[in-house]
This record gives C-alpha cells, sequence and structure tokens, in this order.
C-alpha cells in the first residue's frame, strides 16, 4: 500500500497518519501492537490500569515490535504521576495526554525526550497546548466515544478552528471510521486521525463480546452524551444512561448525579459488557460499524479508501463534465 506523508507521520515515525487512541478497557498491549505493525500509531490505554500493569503492558509491548508506539495518560486520573514515570522509565518515546492541563507533564516529557500530543476539545486548549510545548494536538469533537469536552464542539466546525489556531500538526478525532471520513479530515488542513470506536470493535481490542456485540447492533443516535453539565461522557444509551439522563434533566445536583453513576461503570459495559447497567463508552461513528474486523484490516481499508477518495474527488474538477454543468446552471437561474 502507498504511504502516506504528512507532519504526523514524520512526527511519529509511522507509515499512515492514523492514531488508536488510547482507550480504557479497550486499548492494551495487543491492540497497539496490532496497529503499530499495520503501519498507524497502537496507543496503550493507561486510564484502566494500575501504574504496574501499565508497566507490564509497555514491556510486553516493546518485546512484540519494533514499530513506534505510545501510552495515553488521562491527567485527572489518581496514577497519572506514576504513569509518567513509569513511561519515561520504560523508555517509550510518545505520549499522548488527555482530559486535563497540558502544563502538567509536558516540560517534565519533553526534558526526556518524549514527543508529546495532547488531546483537545476546543482550537483555544489547541493553543494552551501549543504554548506548553505540545508536539502535536488531537482536536476531538463531541462525536467521539467516552469523555467530551464541555463546549460539545462539532468536528466539522472544530479540525478547520484548531489548524488556524495552532502552528503544530493538527490530528483529527471524533466520527471517523472510514477513508471517507479520513479524507474530510485531511480535507479541513488535519495533518492525522485518530479513531477510537472503530478500533474498540476489532478483534484485538480488549472490551468485551458483549459490547462489541453491542456496538454492531447500535444506530448512531444510540451513542447519547450525557452526564453533560459534570463529566461529559458519550456512551451507548441503556437503562443506566437513561436514569442519569432523566435525572439531569430534572436538574439534579453533581453530587446525587455522582451517587447514580457509582464506580466501576466503564468496567462493567466495556470489560464486563453489561449491557443494562454499565457504561458503553462510544461514539456515534458506532451506527455505521457492522463487523469485528482485525486492527490491521481496519488499517488497510482506511488507507485504500482514503486513496479511492481523493482520486475521485480529483475527478470533480476540470474544464468540462460536472463543475460546468454546475456552473451553467447557477448562470440559467
Ligand atoms: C471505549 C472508549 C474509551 C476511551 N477512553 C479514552 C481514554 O482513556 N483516554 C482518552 O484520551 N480518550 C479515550 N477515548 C477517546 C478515544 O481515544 C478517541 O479520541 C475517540 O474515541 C475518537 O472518536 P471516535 O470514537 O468517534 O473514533 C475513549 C473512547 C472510547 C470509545
Amino acid at each position: 500500500m502507498e504511504r502516506i506523508a504528512t507532519r504526523v507521520t514524520a512526527l511519529l515515525g509511522t507509515s499512515y497518519p492514523i492514531v488508536q487512541g488510547g482507550m480504557i478497557w479497550v486499548a492494551g498491549w495487543k491492540l497497539a501492537r496490532a496497529v503499530s505493525d499495520a503501519g498507524g500509531l497502537g496507543l496503550i490505554g493507561s486510564g484502566s490500569m494500575s501504574p504496574d500493569l501499565l508497566r507490564e503492558h509497555i514491556t510486553k509491548l516493546t518485546s512484540a515490535t519494533d514499530a513506534p508506539f505510545g501510552v495515553n495518560v488521562p491527567i485527572f486520573n489518581r496514577h497519572a504521576d506514576a504513569f509518567i514515570e513509569v513511561c519515561i522509565a520504560c523508555g517509550v518515546k510518545i505520549v499522548f495526554t488527555s482530559a486535563g492541563s497540558p502544563g502538567k507533564y509536558t516540560a517534565r516529557l519533553k526534558d526526556c525526550g518524549v514527543t508529546v500530543v495532547h488531546v483537545v476539545p476546543s482550537a483555544r486548549l489547541a493553543q494552551k497546548a501549543a504554548a506548553a510545548g505540545c508536539d502535536a494536538v488531537v482536536a476531538e469533537g463531541t462525536e467521539a466515544g467516552g469523555h467530551n469536552g464541555f463546549e460539545e464542539l462539532t468536528s466539522m466546525s472544530l479540525w478547520p478552528a484548531a489548524v488556524d489556531a495552532v502552528p503544530i500538526p493538527v490530528i483529527a478525532a471524533g466520527g471517523i471510521v472510514d477513508g471517507r471520513g479520513m479524507a474530510a479530515a485531511l480535507a479541513t488542513g488535519a495533518e492525522g486521525v485518530q479513531l477510537g470506536t472503530r478500533f474498540a470493535v476489532t478483534v484485538e481490542s480488549s472490551a468485551s463480546e458483549g459490547y462489541k456485540a453491542a456496538a454492531v447492533k447500535a444506530a448512531e443516535a444510540d451513542a447519547k452524551l450525557y452526564l453533560r453539565r459534570y463529566m461529559p461522557t458519550r456512551a451507548l444509551v441503556n437503562p443506566y444512561v437513561r436514569q442519569a439522563m432523566d435525572a439531569e434533566a430534572a436538574g439534579a445536583a453533581t453530587d446525587v448525579l455522582d451517587e447514580i453513576r457509582g464506580r466501576g461503570r466503564a468496567r462493567r459495559g466495556i470489560f464486563e459488557g453489561d449491557a443494562q447497567d454499565g457504561e458503553m463508552e462510544i461514539g456515534q461513528a458506532v451506527g455505521r460499524i457492522g463487523d469485528i474486523p482485525t486492527a490491521a484490516q481496519v488499517v488497510a481499508r482506511l488507507v485504500s479508501q482514503y486513496v479511492e477518495t481523493i482520486a475521485s474527488l480529483n475527478n470533480t474538477i476540470g474544464s468540462s463534465g460536472v463543475g460546468d454543468q454546475q456552473q451553467l446552471n447557477r448562470t440559467d437561474t
């Protein structure tokens, strides 16, 4: 397959500007390895691990592949300090930070020669990440699965705004499942894509079979944003999510929502496949997922459909044909 070269592939050392998002209960060393070996960048999602388990996953991944890989560290996580030190001690070269201030760990990581990419939900926060010294940002629209920004900016509004706001490369996320989405993202000026939902529903994902089966069945409107004023999260609607949404609509205070949420919801939903009471974090793109391929198949499809899409768009430009016809119609009216 062709290589696709952007500043993101140069920064990450990959063949394709495709990143598999770090995901709690989904992205262990096996998924990251499959994506990295296929020419993208696989990320271990540390958010559902202990520091010791993260070390174990990094060690296994390091001995399983020579391809570049990274680790996602959610900054609000209680183990974040330890995760950062484990990454440095294990010689991890790329860290994607998310959900917190990019000022917190960027300098420490950069001092140790680590490439730092920060996930942002707005152009304003992309500027903050650039000012903190990050090498790139992931601009994630509200379509995305998992925790979201309060701004609820859609991908098509966010991606070009982020591109215009910062000199560093932008990786687009939120709603991309195929090569058409990837072409749309790169057309806005983004230089890479990060996919979560699509990679969560693959053979190597450590999500439960129940989660994967529910995703294959779901339509796009089944992935709801809830806890919008407190901890915006996009997940498959089910009795638990509906209960929390009803409480929110009735004006429930944060401590009441906190109690409804309780502990371990994401584990139950994603890892144990509890479709009634678990939180199955997933994005709107779930509506276009109809199978459970390998991660390598996902990467191959993305690349070939991206190439086809660009070729077909090129065919729309010319001195005769559709373009002229549209011009004629406009002149007629
Ligand atoms: C099940 C699941 C868990 C996620 N966990 C995390 C996480 O721990 N850290 C993070 O930065 N993003 C997390 N995300 C977001 C993804 O990394 C990615 O940015 C997002 O899914 C992209 O949008 P998409 O779902 O439309 O592809 C998660 C997404 C899903 C679906």
